[in-house]
């Protein structure tokens, strides 16, 4: 054979090649249209091969992402209709057996690879995108910041419920309960935990400046005050916990604190409290209301003279049957599950037990 046809061959037959791939791709891969239905009558229309928690962000359907895609965080969840793949091994430890039966997924690991048909919860339809200028930054602990933003807009919430604030450079997003006012639509403040090797908190510790302009998204969650109710109420809450149930305590005052109240706040040393003459003063006040700080640990110098001993422990002692009540906790994982423990051991209903584990 002539020597310069096997290398014409071969690049004719590369070049073939390339033209296939790139054709199959645009139709069958990821420069193809796909359709994605959001709960039956809203379709947005995407191209290329993206994850469906990308897809709906950029067409302003905001669903929470706390970990910004990386399935840690198990936030981002929606339902596909109709759709029978088994979930991805990272999104396993998220979902119930139940959850995974009803065809719930992590946004964040599900790639739109053909029309898909989702459901997502309305309230996050009201999720939008807003611009907050840091106004305050304090020191509420050694390791625990408050921080006030001012919205471009009116900010809607209900106490309990958190907002996202993107991490600038890294397009990062992380959750932060919302810790003000709900009446206050234009200073939402967040109070946060510096977490050591955090990305978002060593930002936010270490290099945020008041005057600072941040991208914020919500409210989300579905962690909130229920106001309607008549049950009296346990509040726990332990470290940046104390956020939500702070703005879920300002919503309960605006009605003179209309049914008995009970807030259980754990801490290790007197160093990790914070706002306990705040709590104590508004339960001189409101005779429905009663603050119950307590150290696990105090040290000799802390000279502590009220509860001593883990929250589950003080939340035992002060109880007897919660049948009745409805319980808001905050704090992280290993807390909440072990007082939840507690609530129902004293026969409170899993229905009327809420929390936000973080
Ligand atoms: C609904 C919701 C509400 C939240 N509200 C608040 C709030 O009001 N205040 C607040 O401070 N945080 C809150 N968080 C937690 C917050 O979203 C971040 O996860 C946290 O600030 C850590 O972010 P980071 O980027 O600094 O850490 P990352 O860079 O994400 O993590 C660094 C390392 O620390 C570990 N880590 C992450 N979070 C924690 C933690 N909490 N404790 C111990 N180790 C951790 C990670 O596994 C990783 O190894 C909330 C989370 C959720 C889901
Ligand atoms: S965004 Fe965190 S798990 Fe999907």
């Amino acid at each position: 054979m002539d020597p310069i046809a096997t290398p014409i061959i071969l690049i004719s037959v590369l070049m073939i090649v390339t033209l296939l791939v790139i054709l199959v791709d645009k139709f069958l891969g990821s420069g193809g249209e796909r359709k994605i239905t959001v709960n039956k009558d809203n379709v947005i229309t995407i191209t290329g091969d993206e994850t469906a928690l990308n897809a709906l962000t950029n067409n302003k359907i905001f669903l929470p992402s706390s970990c910004g895609g990386k399935a840690t965080c198990g936030t981002c969840k929606f339902r596909l209709v109709d759709w029978h793949e088994a979930p991805k091994a990272t999104e396993v430890p998220f979902l119930s057996k139940a959850e995974i039966e009803e065809g719930i997924r992590l946004s964040c690991q599900v790639k739109v690879t053909s029309d898909i048909e989702i459901e997502v919860p309305s309230s996050i339809l009201n999720a939008k995108p807003f611009y907050g200028k840091v106004v305050e930054i304090e020191d509420l602990t050694h390791d625990i910041k408050r921080v006030k933003f001012e919205m471009d807009v009116d900010f809607v919430f209900k106490p309990g419920q958190y907002l996202q604030i993107e991490v600038p450079g890294i397009e990062t997003t992380r959750a932060y309960s919302i810790a003000s006012n709900s009446k206050d639509l234009r200073h939402p403040e967040v109070i946060i935990r510096l977490v050591p090797g955090g990305v978002a908190t060593k930002f936010i510790h270490k290099a945020l400046i008041i005057g600072d302009t941040l991208k914020i998204t919500g409210p989300f969650g579905d962690f909130y005050l229920h106001e309607e109710s008549t049950r009296p109420i346990i509040m726990i809450a332990g470290g940046s916990g104390k956020a939500p149930i702070r703005s879920i305590i300002y919503k309960l005052m605006e009605k003179d604190i209309p049914r008995k109240a009970t807030y259980f706040f754990g801490a290790r040393t007197k160093k990790d409290l914070y706002y306990t003459d705040y709590f104590l003063d508004i339960a001189k006040m409101y005779p429905n209301f009663k603050y119950i700080p307590a150290l696990s640990t105090p040290l000799p110098e802390d000279n502590w003279t009220l509860d001593v001993g883990l929250i589950t422990d003080v939340v035992r002692r002060y109880t007897d049957d919660l049948s009745g009540h409805e319980a808001y906790l905050c704090g992280s994982p290993g807390m909440i599950d072990a007082c939840i423990k507690v609530l129902k051991e004293k026969g409170m209903p899993d229905e009327f037990i809420y929390f936000d584990k973080f």
